[in-house]
């Protein structure tokens, strides 16, 4: 058994405005709404997770409230638990959840105070062709950590990721699954997110995403490029109460083989900031709210 979480499967995130947030993901980032309750909406991609991202009505400014792990059994769930309470962090007992989509897991705070939590057992859904234009899954989550090592170091030994590069100021952390990463860690001052990545289908959903956000107002903060680590295509958005989100496609998949590569080796010609060398540098605007969106303090239970 894999004592290893599988990816990101969810992001709940909280919205002053979120009637005007759902508006914006349901019919612009084109989600697909799955159950209202209680002011929150959920949404899903065309994979089969149940959701990935719910939004719930926000107390004070928009945060992120939890990033919810995807498990493969509750065997791995248990497992995962006990090395989180041996961790010293802060966390519940795994109990069958009663939110959208069910499942049985846990959440805790983990060493920077993050609501993270980890589920299996969803009641996930079967019809999962790709649709032109329409977002996967999440594809990763990119953090930015105040105790970078302590936080990397929790990531790998607690949950069971792998490094797999270090290019410039981010490492890259490989799960279970096929994707190069699926969690994204940088430095700041304090712990924030970076941004969410919302995976296409292809290059071509990435394109006509980066004009259909443009069209509706929302420019292009960085892109279109295309990563070195990774190999991704990117296009980055300021999306509703500057939450910072990604269109991404093509992500490397990669297995046990892959080896890991250094700053040294992830360097760019003068000038240069993805492998097409197209992209302009990211915005201003970018640069503020990619670092700006904090956690809900205490809000680890399930
Ligand atoms: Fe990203």
């Amino acid at each position: 058994m894999k004592t290893t979480v599988r990816g990101v499967r969810s992001v709940d995130i909280e919205m002053s405005q979120p009637e005007r947030a759902a508006e914006f993901y349901g019919k612009i980032w084109n989600l697909t709404e799955v159950e209202r309750k209680g002011g929150a909406i959920w949404f899903r991609g065309t994979g089969a997770h149940h959701h990935i991202l719910a939004i719930h009505p926000a107390r004070g400014a928009a945060a992120l409230r939890r990033l919810t792990f995807d498990a493969a059994s509750r065997d791995v769930v248990q497992a995962l638990h006990r090395k989180v309470a041996a961790s010293g962090c802060t966390t519940e007992a795994p109990h069958e959840i009663d939110a959208p989509g069910g499942g049985y897991g846990f959440g805790f705070a983990d060493v920077e105070g993050r609501n993270l939590a980890v589920i299996c057992d969803v009641r996930d859904h079967k019809d999962t062709a790709d649709a032109p234009d329409r977002p996967r899954k999440i594809a990763h989550v990119n953090l930015n950590a105040a105790q970078l090592e302590k936080s990397n170091a929790f990531l790998v030994d607690v949950l069971g990721f792998r490094k797999v590069d270090h290019s410039g100021p981010l490492h890259f952390l490989h799960c279970d699954n096929t994707d190069h990463s699926s969690m994204v860690m940088g430095a700041a001052r304090t712990p924030t997110l970076n941004h969410v990545s919302f995976e296409m289908p292809d290059l071509e959903s990435c394109m006509r995403g980066g004009g259909r956000m443009r069209d509706a107002g929302y420019p292009i903060e960085w892109g279109p490029g295309r990563h070195g680590s990774g190999n991704n295509v990117f296009c980055y958005f300021a999306g509703p109460e500057e939450f910072p989100i990604e269109y991404t496609g093509e992500v490397l998949q990669i297995d046990e083989s892959y080896e890991f590569h250094g700053p040294d080796y992830w360097k760019w010609p003068p000038g240069r900031l993805d492998q097409w060398g197209i992209t302009p540098p990211h915005t201003a605007r970018w640069k503020r709210i990619q670092d700006m969106v904090l956690f809900t303090p205490g809000e680890y239970r399930l």
